[in-house]
């Protein structure tokens, strides 16, 4: 079981997280998933989350109070627990990263808003030992917050644990799924189903020879090139 908690001001906005492959996976114990409304760590009666940063400066910055709570509370009886610091600035997210993340107990995502939050945050819980804290980024452009960072990382993570794809088999040749021992990560060959002709587009024939030797190696061949490819763009 991994255990997923969020921390956002807009929970709803993460309700899609109980639908689908995830919902699945929620109903049939293999993870679970608790959203934290921020705001419900606020003790003033405007229940602001935010201030104006140090130095001066456009923008707000999230405050460390309620996020110390919110992650506090949480993680009172956790002896291992992944912090996910959302932010434009952090490392980027990768299928290896999912791999590693499906293997942890229990992944903390604080969704920010605004410029973020207070950077000592991160800095506190980095120094606890039942603490790892990544600060991740998911590309290069700037999200309103890390909401949606968050369900991309969460939905690539949870299809990796066992029992919640229908067809496991699939995550064998997928792209950027580690091939052989090599660890070459290479995007997907292209996929066909029926008819073998539609709008006058044919299915490549070799894939209509059942020879399954040549099919295989065709498949290489274009994965390689479609992988060198997007090295180029
Ligand atoms: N918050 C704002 N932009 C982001 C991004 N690109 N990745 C993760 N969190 C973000």
């Amino acid at each position: 079981m991994l255990r997923f908690d969020l921390i956002s001001i807009f929970p709803e906005y993460l309700a899609p997280l109980k639908l689908s492959l995830l919902g699945k996976a929620i109903e049939k114990g293999l993870i679970s998933i608790n959203i934290h409304d921020l705001r419900d760590q606020t003790k003033d009666v405007h229940h602001s989350v935010d201030d104006t940063p140090y130095g001066g400066g456009a923008g707000m910055v999230m405050s460390p109070a309620p996020w110390g709570d919110a992650i506090d509370q949480i993680s009172s009886d956790s002896d291992q627990i992944d912090l996910i610091i959302l932010t434009p600035a952090g490392k980027k997210f990768d299928q290896k990263m999912a791999s590693y993340f499906a293997h942890r107990r229990q992944l903390l995502f604080a969704c920010g808003r605004y410029e973020g939050i207070d950077a000592r945050v991160g800095q506190y819980y980095a120094g606890k030992s039942n603490f790892k804290v990544h600060e991740i980024s998911i590309g290069d452009y700037v999200l309103g917050g890390g909401e949606v960072a968050a369900m991309v990382i969460i939905e690539a993570t949870a299809r990796l644990l066992p029992g919640v794809l229908g067809n496991p088999e699939s995550l064998k040749e997928e792209s950027h799924s580690i091939i052989g021992s090599s660890e070459d990560l290479l995007v997907e060959y292209p996929n066909f189903t029926k008819p073998a002709v539609w709008r006058g587009l044919e299915v490549p024939e070799v894939l209509l020879s059942g020879n399954h030797g040549a099919i295989a190696k065709w498949r290489k061949e274009q994965a390689e090139r479609r992988t060198d490819q997007l090295g180029k763009e």
